[in-house]
């Protein structure tokens, strides 16, 4: 799709092989022949479109693409050898107004993005199922109203990747022009108004199906079981809608799973053991704020390619397994606000390489263990609203990228030392450590001095301040997907 390889003009630069001897007018004929130009047919195909923007929104193209008569010339057009338009890349190019259908008169046209503009109205759906469209990317407009069911003259579309997200579209996705899609690799819809059913059977009909997006919808009903089809399906996001009911047992023969995500929906269920185990390439799983209970099974230590698992906002119990341990690769743990219990000293962090770290809220006890310190790239460690208790270890000096640190309602003791110990934290820009070191007297200003970068101190029922800087390590939940 680089607008640089334009094969027309690619083709000026074969004279430099042409010997020099040959004739003039030779390399006049075979110079014409090769750069041959856009019909008239496609050209008006695109002058149409170029109408059908706002005057004042076709972001200059209505001065650039007179200069030429032939349209292979023209900017974001690109052109096969033979002179079909192939590709119409105009991504962020400030463009207004609507969609003309007469896109779909350009026969041979493989790539159609027309991300980050500002289209209104609909999507023309000769566009979608056209007869040449292997990629369309609509994203990032303000395209609106439901996408229209059509009954499709062809059995199978070669659309392998359809993006309309972040746009206004409202209604159903429409299943029958779905069914048609049978070399659908990626359908992205976040950020829009659908509602219904997720679509659910693309995979019975497009076997390589890989990546579906449904973020930030009002999708609704259940996890359709029809997803353990998907046996190439390695995206599966569908946070923030209104999906119920448990996880089927049958997603987990979508063995090729590695993003798995549905924060912020109604389920229920538990993570079940002999099912997680299954998916063996995740490497994002992310279930906060959906309402799953239980344990978090044992299993969990054999997915050694989990980089990111969110169980933030549920109802889990119990201790986490010692297995845990063994999720080397993971970077992200996010379990605030469960019900877990017990120690962490059960988990041996030393393989482990975490970043953030978030096991606030719960009800957790016992001491930190010393192998977290082990995690040399620890950014953001969160403990606060636990039962927590001990020193400050002093390996915590030794955390060269901690940033973050809240301990608040714990009942950790010695603050004079703990003190001590963070300010060999040279990174710490907050630090919350309040409704800790009881009957303690909190030390005088010289105990304090020497945090370079800090931003936010908590110690007490003192106000919060700077709570800017905060947010990004505590509101990730309200951007993950
Ligand atoms: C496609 O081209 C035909 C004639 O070549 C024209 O009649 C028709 O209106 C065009 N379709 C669109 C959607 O522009
Ligand atoms: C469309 O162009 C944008 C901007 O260059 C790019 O990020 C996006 O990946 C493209 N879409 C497709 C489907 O290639
Ligand atoms: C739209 O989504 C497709 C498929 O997920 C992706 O390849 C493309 O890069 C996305 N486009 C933008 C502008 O993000
Ligand atoms: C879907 O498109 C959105 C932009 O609207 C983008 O942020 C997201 O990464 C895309 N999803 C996938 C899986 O490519
Ligand atoms: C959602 O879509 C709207 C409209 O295109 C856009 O302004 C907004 O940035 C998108 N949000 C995200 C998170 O991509
Ligand atoms: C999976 O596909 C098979 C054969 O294509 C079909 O018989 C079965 O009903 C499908 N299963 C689900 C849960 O859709
Ligand atoms: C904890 O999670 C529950 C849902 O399980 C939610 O209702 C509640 O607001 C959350 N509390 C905090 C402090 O985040
Ligand atoms: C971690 O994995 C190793 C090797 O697979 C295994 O022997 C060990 O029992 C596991 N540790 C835990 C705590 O499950
Ligand atoms: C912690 O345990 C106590 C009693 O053991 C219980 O009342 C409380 O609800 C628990 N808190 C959380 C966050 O689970
Ligand atoms: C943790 O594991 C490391 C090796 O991975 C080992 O050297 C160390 O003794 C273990 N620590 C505990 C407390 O089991
Ligand atoms: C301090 O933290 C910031 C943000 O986490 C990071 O970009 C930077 O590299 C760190 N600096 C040092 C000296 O580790
Ligand atoms: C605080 O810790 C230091 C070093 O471990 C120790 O010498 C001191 O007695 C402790 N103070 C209190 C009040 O426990």
């Amino acid at each position: 799709m680089q607008p640089l390889n334009l094969p027309c003009r690619r083709s000026t630069n074969t004279k430099l092989p042409v010997p020099f001897f040959v004739p003039v007018f030779v390399l006049l004929l075979s110079f014409a022949s090769r750069t041959s130009s856009c019909t008239e047919q496609e050209r008006s195909s695109l002058v149409e479109f170029l109408e059908g923007l706002s005057k004042d929104g076709d972001g200059g193209l209505g001065m650039l693409w007179v200069n030429s008569i032939d349209c292979c010339q023209w900017e974001g057009i690109t052109c096969s050898s033979n002179g079909v338009v192939t590709d119409v890349f105009l991504p962020a190019k400030g463009l207004r107004g609507s969609i003309s259908p007469s896109l779909s008169n350009l026969t041979g046209l493989l790539h159609l993005n027309l991300s980050h503009n500002s289209l209104e109205g609909t999507l023309p759906m000769e566009l979608v199922l056209s007869s040449s469209i292997v990629a369309l990317d609509v994203s990032y407009n303000h395209l609106s109203g439901p996408l229209q069911e059509r009954q499709s003259t062809y059995s199978s579309l070669p659309l392998q990747v359809l993006n309309i997200s972040s746009n206004f579209f409202t209604g159903q996705l429409p299943s029958t022009t779905l069914e048609v899609m049978k070399n659908l690799v990626a359908l992205n819809a976040s950020n829009n108004s659908f509602t219904g059913p997720m679509p659910s059977s693309i995979c019975n009909h497009a076997p390589s199906f890989a990546t579906l997006d449904l973020c930030y919808n009002t999708f609704s009903g259940i996890i359709s079981p029809e997803f353990g089809n998907c046996s190439m399906l390695k995206v599966l996001k569908a946070g923030h809608n209104n999906l119920n009911g448990a996880l089927p047992h049958e997603l987990f023969s979508a063995t090729s799973l590695e993003h798995l995500s549905f924060p912020n929906n109604g389920l229920q269920g538990v993570l079940h053991g002999p099912n997680l185990v299954k998916l063996t390439n995740l490497i994002v799983l992310d279930l906060g704020s959906t309402g799953i209970s239980g344990e978090m099974p044992d299993s969990i230590g054999q997915l050694r390619r989990l980089e990111e698992l969110h169980l933030d906002n549920n109802k889990i119990s119990g201790e986490l397994p010692s297995a845990l341990g063994n999720c080397t690769s993971l970077k992200y743990i996010t379990l605030r606000n469960n019900s877990f219990r017990g120690g962490l000293s059960r988990i041996n962090f030393t393989q482990m390489d975490l970043r953030i770290a978030d096991f606030s809220v719960n009800n957790f006890t016992g001491t930190v263990p010393e192998s977290i310190y082990a995690c040399r790239n620890l950014i953001a460690l969160r403990l606060a609203y636990n039962n927590f208790y001990g020193q400050i270890s002093p390996r915590i000096g030794n955390l060269p990228f901690l940033s973050f640190l809240s301990i608040t309602n714990n009942s950790f003791t010695n603050i004079t030392y703990a003190l001590q110990q963070l300010k060999n934290s040279k990174n710490l820009t907050s630090l919350l450590i309040g409704t800790n070191f009881k009957g303690e007297t909190i030390p005088q200003d010289e105990a304090i001095d020497g945090f370079e970068k800090l931003q936010v101190l908590t110690i007490d029922a003192c106000p919060l301040v700077g709570e800017k800087s905060l947010s990004g390590y505590q509101g990730s939940q309200s951007w993950r997907c």
